[in-house]
């Protein structure tokens, strides 16, 4: 009798150690796994040649006429459907000039921006406001939240490690996975429209100061996107710091080993003790 009564202590407390290390494990493993915000193909704006009237009509565009932007349909002539129109996606046959008689001055900075740039030399996939906008449903006064989260995945459909990245950075986990509106979205540092390369230590100076007034030409030292995917060879200075970010995050990666080795070795001694007293008793 005596002896049962003090095996179930014992073995209660077995228990809730190995109950704690499993949920340690699994904690763990969430941690390294777990993302909210992530990029999938179903979020992604999609088009077809349906246009959904109830969401139109209740879109910012909603009450202008379909000739406003389409003036070619009511054009005599033009067949309708044209075979021309249904073989290629219409961003591609859009002509996005239009958009300029009500929207000028986003039009003017998008033609400074590297976008315009990239689409001038003919580089693939630049973008125009049609990559970014479904014209048919756009709304207005969305809150930053929402237009900071929507924007990660928009842009992150063609800058996939800039937006890793960020999301692993401090402004990217506030921002968007966080919700906290004052951190940095993509178009805080780099402009929706005018699409500013951040490279030059000036220009980024200038990005920073919005949030960061008295920030000086070090702190832009600090790497946004620490990948060196898309880093060119001649960039040198960014190369050399990701190898120092390399090295601190592998002499962190050792300690955290060698502590957590030590404690488990610690616990399986323990354990082993437990179970050889125990035996000893029996
Ligand atoms: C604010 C300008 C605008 C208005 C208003 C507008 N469209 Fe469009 N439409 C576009 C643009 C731009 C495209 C090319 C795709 C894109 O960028 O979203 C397009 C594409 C289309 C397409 C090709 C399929 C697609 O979605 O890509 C159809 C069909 C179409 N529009 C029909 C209509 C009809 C019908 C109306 C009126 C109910 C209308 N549009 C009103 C700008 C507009
Ligand atoms: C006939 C005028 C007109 C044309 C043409 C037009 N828009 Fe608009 N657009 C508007 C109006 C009006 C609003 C609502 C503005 C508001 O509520 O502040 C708007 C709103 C928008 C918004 C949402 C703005 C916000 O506050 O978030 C986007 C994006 C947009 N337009 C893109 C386009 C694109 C892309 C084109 C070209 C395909 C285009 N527009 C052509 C009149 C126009
Ligand atoms: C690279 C993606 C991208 C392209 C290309 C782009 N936009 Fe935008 N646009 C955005 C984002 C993101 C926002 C909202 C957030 C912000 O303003 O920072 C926005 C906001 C807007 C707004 C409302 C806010 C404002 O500044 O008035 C309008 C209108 C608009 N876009 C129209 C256009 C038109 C017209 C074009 C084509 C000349 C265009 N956009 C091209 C990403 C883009
Ligand atoms: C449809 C694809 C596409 C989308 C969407 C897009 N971009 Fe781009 N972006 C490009 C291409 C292509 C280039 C030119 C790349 C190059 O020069 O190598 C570019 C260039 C850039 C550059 C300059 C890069 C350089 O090396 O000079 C920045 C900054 C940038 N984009 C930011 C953004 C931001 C912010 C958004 C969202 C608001 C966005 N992009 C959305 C395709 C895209
Ligand atoms: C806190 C400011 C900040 C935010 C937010 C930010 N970036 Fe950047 N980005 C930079 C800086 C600074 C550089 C230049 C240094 C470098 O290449 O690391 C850069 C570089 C880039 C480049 C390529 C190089 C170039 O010429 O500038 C692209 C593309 C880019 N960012 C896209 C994005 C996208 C997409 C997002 C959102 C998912 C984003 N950035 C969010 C600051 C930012
Ligand atoms: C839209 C606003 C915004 C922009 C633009 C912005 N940041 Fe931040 N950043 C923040 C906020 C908010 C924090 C949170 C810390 C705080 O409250 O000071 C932060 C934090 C930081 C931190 C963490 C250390 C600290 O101060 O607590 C660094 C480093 C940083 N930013 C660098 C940059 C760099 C470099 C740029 C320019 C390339 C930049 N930021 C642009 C809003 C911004």
């Amino acid at each position: 009798m005596n002896e049962l009564y003090l095996m179930i202590p014992i073995r209660k407390k077995k228990m809730m150690k190995v109950s704690f290390l499993s949920f340690f494990i699994l904690f763990c493993l969430l941690g390294l796994t777990f993302s909210p915000i992530q990029a999938t193909e179903k979020n992604l704006p999609q088009r077809s040649w349906f246009v959904d009237m109830t969401k139109f009509q209740s879109s910012s565009h909603g009450r202008i006429s379909c000739s406003e932007c389409h003036p070619d349909i009511e054009e005599k002539g033009v067949k309708h459907p044209n075979s021309n129109l249904l073989n290629r996606p219409s961003t591609l046959l859009y002509d996005y000039k239009r958009c300029e008689k009500c929207h000028p001055q986003v039009y003017q900075r998008y033609l400074k921006g590297e976008h315009a740039k990239a689409l001038v030399e003919r580089k693939k996939d630049a973008p125009t406001c049609g990559n970014c906008h479904v014209s048919h449903y756009v709304v207005s006064g969305q809150s930053r939240l929402v237009l900071g989260r929507w924007m990660t995945e928009m842009c992150g459909k063609c800058h996939l490690s800039e937006m890793r990245t960020y999301l692993e950075n401090y402004h990217g986990k506030a921002a968007a996975s966080l919700g906290h509106e004052a951190s940095a979205y993509c178009t805080d540092c780099h402009g929706a429209h005018t699409c500013l390369s951040l490279k030059k230590k000036e220009v980024a100076l200038e990005a920073c100061k919005k949030c960061h007034p008295n920030a000086q030409l070090r702190f832009t030292d600090y790497v946004i996107h620490a990948s060196k995917e898309g880093v060119k060879k001649e960039d040198v200075e960014k190369l050399n710091k990701l190898t120092i970010l390399r090295w601190i995050e592998i002499g962190f990666g050792i300690i955290v080993f060698v502590v957590l080795a030590f404690f488990y070795s610690h616990t399986l001694v323990w354990i082993l003790r437990k179970v050889h007293e125990w035996l000893k008793r029996n």
